[in-house]
């Protein structure tokens, strides 16, 4: 959503993490934005022009001279860039940036360039530590531009240190947040994810198929959108998402505690965890032992503390709470009684159970109920899309 028909400027300079700005192009393709590559002449030497050209389907920025779709070309990219990205920057590339150098394509463009900037710097750890280029990186930030810091780990020159280019999808992602307007600034927004598992003994468990994705795909959003956010999660194989306060829990008592504990400093409380409604009374601490008897084996459950009902009978009046409700049928009459049962300013309902609507999908379709009434149908679009939609949501009903 965040790069859906959005100009973007890669500047690609020449450090040996080249290769990895071809990625970044794909994935910026891919997400719907239209990319213009701009590269130095000591790029060219990590990789090649066609290259870029192909796989951005525009003309790469290279050569002031001898382009000629227009002798202005870089002022028309510049002015028509939603977002720029220098990855990798070297040390000489960021030196004239800073300075204001322009004397070839791309440091020409990114002198007339209007829109967010950010710069991944990468080099040999002493080259980034040297004084002059940290304080060129300064003169930069404290121009506006967003510095990327560098990972650290063993470089091409086989030192080990500060300087290796961070992965593709990292500056992806952190662009995406460039993109994104701040109207979560300031708050603080506490999200649950994933299932719980419910021990039976040390190696079996009761849990769900959740897979986290709705809940991660909401705390990325509101995290892109300025908010500070806390996500109580559940085993999942999902990435932590960047800039995110993670806490892992297993059982429903662990997310409990670890949501009851954080509630008192949230402003917006999004509950979408599914939580295992009963548990084992004891679980073994031993692995349970197969009898051959015939008889089976009965496990005795006790019911879970209902969260979402604990938190909405404790919540103040400037929190804003919501829930959902994962049904396979009668969806609205099932969310709707879990709205007023709960205590929640909204609930967003959705079928499980579908192979475009299911825990696993990278899609969903959910209907939004608020207790002043209002409905909002959000269609089937994927996990990102829906997370952005159901924050606009909360925005527009917040107190
Ligand atoms: N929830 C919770 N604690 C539980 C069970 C559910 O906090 N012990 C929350 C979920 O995170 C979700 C909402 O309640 O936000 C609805 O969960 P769901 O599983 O759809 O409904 P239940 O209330 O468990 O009712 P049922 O299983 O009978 O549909």
């Amino acid at each position: 959503m965040e790069f859906k028909d959005k100009n973007i400027l890669l500047g690609v300079t020449g450090g040996i993490a080249a290769y990895k700005s071809v990625e970044l192009l794909r994935l910026m393709k891919k997400a719907g934005a239209n990319v213009t590559v701009a590269m130095t002449d000591a790029a060219g030497h990590f990789v090649g022009k066609t290259t870029f050209e192909v796989l951005s389907e525009n003309p790469v920025l290279s050569d002031l001279w001898t382009d000629t779709e227009s002798s202005v070309r870089h002022i028309d990219v510049a002015s028509s860039s939603d977002a720029a990205v220098v990855a990798p920057a070297t040390a000489n590339c960021i030196a004239k940036l800073a300075h204001g150098i322009a004397d070839d394509a791309l440091t020409t463009t990114m002198l007339a360039l209007t829109c967010p900037t950010m710069i991944c710097p990468s080099m040999n750890t002493d080259m980034y530590q040297n004084i002059r280029v940290q304080n060129n990186l300064d003169i930069l930030e404290q121009t506006g531009m967003h510095i990327v810091d560098p990972d650290s780990g063993v470089l091409a020159c086989k030192t080990t240190g500060a300087g290796r280019l961070p992965e593709p999808w990292f500056i992806f992602d952190r662009l995406g947040a460039l993109l994104t307007k701040k109207d979560l600034a300031g708050k603080n927004i506490l999200i649950s994810a994933g299932p719980t598992v419910e021990a039976i003994d040390p190696v079996r468990y009761i849990s769900n198929h959740s897979s986290g994705k709705m809940g991660y795909a909401i705390a990325r959003a509101a995290e892109n959108r300025g908010a500070h956010v806390t996500l109580v999660s559940g085993p999942v194989n999902i990435d932590a998402p960047v800039g995110v306060e993670v806490l892992g829990v297993e059982s429903c008592v662990q997310m409990a505690e670890a949501m009851l504990g954080c509630l008192p400093n949230a402003d917006i409380i999004i509950k979408v965890a599914a939580v295992a409604d009963y548990r084992p009374v004891n679980p073994a601490d031993k692995k349970i032992k197969k009898t051959n008897d015939n008889d089976g084996l009965t496990l005795h459950l006790s019911e879970n503390q209902d969260i979402l009902k604990t938190i909405g009978s404790r919540k103040g009046d400037h929190q804003f709470l919501v829930g959902f409700a994962a049904e396979t049928n009668d969806l609205d009459a099932y969310a709707l009684g879990k709205m007023k049962k709960k205590n929640l300013d909204m609930i967003a309902a959705n079928l499980v159970g579908g192979e475009y609507t299911g825990f696993k999908a990278d899609t969903n379709k959910v209907k939004l109920f608020s207790k002043d009434g209002t409905v909002t149908d959000i269609p089937l679009m994927k996990k990102a899309d829906v997370a952005h939609k159901l924050l606009d949501a909360v925005l527009e009903q917040l107190p």
